[in-house]
């Protein structure tokens, strides 16, 4: 792995309660690690490809590395190269062997369900299971689908983890509209469907991450994506061979998010963060924070292994003002909104976030998870079942000083130590360890740019 996309300084692990304090005047260059959807996908469409695929700039925490782990129990060979890269060797479409262990996806949603889709068009059984955040999880979205395909699965009437998986020797290729905006589902069906004949179709009503699509075409899949009467079509087809790559991982914009907003709402700062994932979707919370009147620039935009990316620079931002962040965006920065409502909580005015729905059924159900932490540090909120709003105090009007509960959930962790960031007073997240699953050197990060985020005595 290289230093360069996995961030300097020591891991966070354990079950550690931390506390961030105050202290103006963030500044340097940080460097994010790699993209954490389109290191899962590098991986798994390179199990499938007949030989050696290498990667460069993977990102190596706890949920990338139950994919790897998962993948070898399906018979891949995942190897860790050097420091700089990693390399697959890939067993071929439908090449898969039956795993002999129960595959633990741990808190890791994308891996569930991806692997899932993975398997479900060669004839092996396998048994998935996580940790209690992914197993409250819902899996109907992806189980519906796949069985439609052909496989059969057994598992709680709630249709959650845990569950077993019976891949089919023949597949069916399906049309189908997914029923919630998801890049999960999507990329499950499209991985099952590379081993079906025929053409398997994806309709989307809102388009998600594409990084599935893009890297199939990088891959040698014959794959067309086009605007349809219903929104977005991805058709693909199926069994044809796929052919080995070298991938190059850009920094990831959902771990971006933070040190980007922290330098936002910090007095006196200044910080650069080069090389970012810039895909149009996941980062509409670039534009959003410009919106509010964020100092944000974004530069040298260029391409990196098939993906934008570009360098972005974060200044304080006095002049925040709340505004209305439309559903229309809702798919494109899904991950962010936890940060959005801390910057929120430092604007003048009301932010409103409406077409949210999905925050609910994420590591946690981020609304609730957020409006506790915010009121408990001195913030209004208001929620319903799909949107939410944060009424904002102004630079220096977060009275801070509470405890916020992780809730097993990365981004709610990162979110409310970005918080006692700014703040009047400290605050104290009870269990930092969930932060492992996606910005292992999330502390050492952001206290290499000044911030003060310490383990509570
Ligand atoms: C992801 C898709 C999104 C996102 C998750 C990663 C992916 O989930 O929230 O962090 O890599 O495909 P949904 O598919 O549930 O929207």
């Amino acid at each position: 792995m290289t230093a360069l996309n996995n961030g300097e300084g020591p891991v966070t692990t354990g079950c550690a309660t931390m506390t961030s304090r105050r202290r103006d005047g963030l500044s340097g260059t940080v460097i994010m690690p790699g993209d954490k959807s389109i290191s899962h996908r590098a991986l798994i469409l390179g199990a499938l490809a007949v030989g050696e695929t290498r990667i460069s700039g993977l990102l190596e925490s706890e949920d990338v590395e139950k994919t790897a782990v998962a993948l070898r129990e399906f018979g891949v060979k995942v190897n860790k190269r050097d420091e700089h890269e990693w390399s697959v060797f890939g067993v071929g479409v439908g090449g898969l062997a039956e795993p002999p262990r129960v595959i633990d996806c741990g808190n890791s949603g994308t891996s569930a369900r991806l692997l899932m889709g993975l398997m479900a068009s060669t004839d092996i059984a396998a048994t998935f299971c996580g940790d209690d955040s992914l197993m409250s999880r819902p899996m109907a979205r992806v189980l519906e689908p796949l069985s439609q395909i052909g496989a059969r699965w057994l598992g709680r009437r709630d249709k959650k983890l845990p569950l077993t998986l019976a891949g089919t020797a023949f597949p069916v290729p399906i049309n189908y509209q997914t029923p919630v905006p998801s890049a999960q589902v999507k990329s499950a069906i499209l991985l099952a469907g590379l081993n079906a004949p025929g053409e398997t179709i994806v309709i989307e009503q809102a388009r998600t991450r594409d990084h599935t699509e893009r890297m199939l075409k990088a891959f040698g899949a014959d794959i067309v994506v086009e605007d349809c009467e219903n929104g977005c079509q991805v058709i693909l087809k199926g069994q044809t061979e796929l052919t080995p790559c070298e991938i190059v991982i850009p920094g990831d914009p959902s771990s971006a998010a933070f040190p980007i907003c922290a330098a936002l709402i910090v007095p006196d700062s200044d910080v650069m963060v080069p090389t970012v994932g810039m895909n149009p979707s996941r980062a509409a919370l670039f534009s959003i924070l410009q919106e509010m009147g964020a100092q944000l620039t974004v530069e040298n935009r260029r391409n990196a292994g098939g993906e934008p990316v570009a360098d972005l620079r974060a200044r304080f931002s006095p002049n925040l003002r709340g505004i209305e962040v439309s559903a229309d965006v809702a798919a494109s920065m899904i991950d962010e909104y936890p940060i959005l409502a801390v910057t929120a909580a430092f604007a003048a005015g009301e932010t409103k976030m409406l077409g949210v729905a999905e925050l609910r059924v994420k590591e946690s159900d981020r609304i609730d998870a957020m409006a506790k932490a915010l009121r408990a540090n001195g913030v209004a909120v208001a929620e319903g079942s799909d949107w939410w709003s944060v009424v904002g105090m102004g630079t220096s009007g977060v009275p801070g000083g509470s405890a916020c509960e992780s809730k097993c959930d990365h981004r709610i962790a990162m979110s409310c130590l970005v918080l006692g960031m700014a703040a009047q007073n400290p605050v104290t997240v009870d269990d930092c360890s969930p932060i492992a699953t996606s910005f292992p050197r999330f502390q050492s990060v952001m206290n290499q740019m000044g911030a003060a985020i310490r383990e509570a005595q």
